[in-house]
């Protein structure tokens, strides 16, 4: 989609969003999740690329030497307990870190080959190619058509904003539901929309790049699967970071799983990534004890 990227830009603006941290605990499951997604492909080229990537909170050491490579029109899930580090690793890519002021990332990590922290290097322009999705659905509070109009609006949009709006919503798989209430507050839509909707703001601002944390967590099964299957509806353009308590959902959705875990040293927790490979793989034949225990709910 992106061939030639420039994340450079000499707009100063902030987008005054902060991370989430979630206190939820990891879900105890018995056996094997059924893996039923997943189409990885080792044709698809590699679009985010993390070499020996450390994040630290000021002198905490909070994510060991991760290296994963992030492949294009996949769904790659970041799973593993509490606190291993999942929603660091992910804000790292979009420079949401950033907004934290003791955070610090060592190592490389490049999108479509530009490292994402080279000096000049906008956080603004990067995080309008590579967009995110939070665990609580945080819509403005603001109209329907507002919420997706906003981001294309800062962003210097030219085009047609009513068509932009209702391919959005198309693509987010809502558009049915709000088509005739666009200028309501989304505050009134139920949970499972407002996060659709959240998607659809996400997707306005033609991101390639999708980071979702834990984007299930707070909604039902039903919407979670109607957020399952409108993933796998858009890995057909877009590239999707999950990350997941849910193993069942890990499984269903995701082409390939990276595996965090955590290590104890006089009382601090440092996050490392155990194993990554296809979700199949990871899921049916880990190649590690600690995977096998995780997912196996013998830990947690
Ligand atoms: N803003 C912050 N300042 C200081 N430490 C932080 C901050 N955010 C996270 N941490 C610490 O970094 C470690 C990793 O946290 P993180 O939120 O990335 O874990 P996680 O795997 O996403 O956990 P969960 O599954 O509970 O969401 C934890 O020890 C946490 O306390
Ligand atoms: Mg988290």
């Amino acid at each position: 989609m992106t061939d030639s990227i420039d994340l450079v830009s000499d707009t100063d603006a902030e987008t005054g969003k902060s991370g989430t941290r979630d206190p939820t605990p990891t879900p105890r499951v018995s056996g094997r999740p059924r893996v039923t997604g997943g189409t990885p492909n080792d044709a698809n080229k590699v679009i985010i690329d993390f070499k020996d990537v450390d994040v630290y909170y000021g002198d905490f050491h909070a994510v060991d030497s991760v290296t994963v490579p992030v492949r294009e029109k996949e769904i790659t899930a970041f799973i593993g307990p509490s606190g291993c580090g999942k929603s660091t690793v992910l804000r790292s890519i979009n420079r949401m870190n950033d907004l934290i002021e003791s955070a610090r990332v060592e190592g490389t990590i490049t999108y479509h080959g530009v490292d994402l922290y080279a000096p000049g290097v906008d956080p603004v322009e990067v995080r309008r190619h590579i967009g995110m999705v939070f665990q609580k659905p945080n819509p403005f509070p603001k109209s329907i058509y507002e919420n997706i109009a906003f981001g294309p609006k800062i962003a210097g949009f030219k085009g047609n904003m009513d068509d932009l709006v209702e391919e959005s919503l198309l693509r987010a798989a809502l558009w049915n539901e709000v088509k005739d209430r666009l200028t309501e507050t989304a505050l009134a839509l139920s949970g499972g929309q407002q996060q659709r909707l959240c998607i659809a703001r996400a997707i306005a601002t033609s991101p390639d790049v999708l980071l979702m944390d834990e984007p299930a967590s707070a909604l039902d099964p039903i919407a979670t699967l109607r957020i399952e299957d409108l993933m796998y509806e858009l890995k057909q353009d877009y590239t999707i970071i999950i990350v997941t308590h849910n193993m069942q959902q890990a499984a269903r959705v995701s082409d390939r799983t990276a595996f965090f875990s955590v290590d104890v040293n006089e009382g601090r927790r440092t996050g490392r990534l155990v194993e990554f490979t296809e979700t199949a793989k990871i899921f049916t034949s880990p190649q590690q004890r600690e995977t096998e225990d995780y997912i196996t709910g013998r830990f947690g």
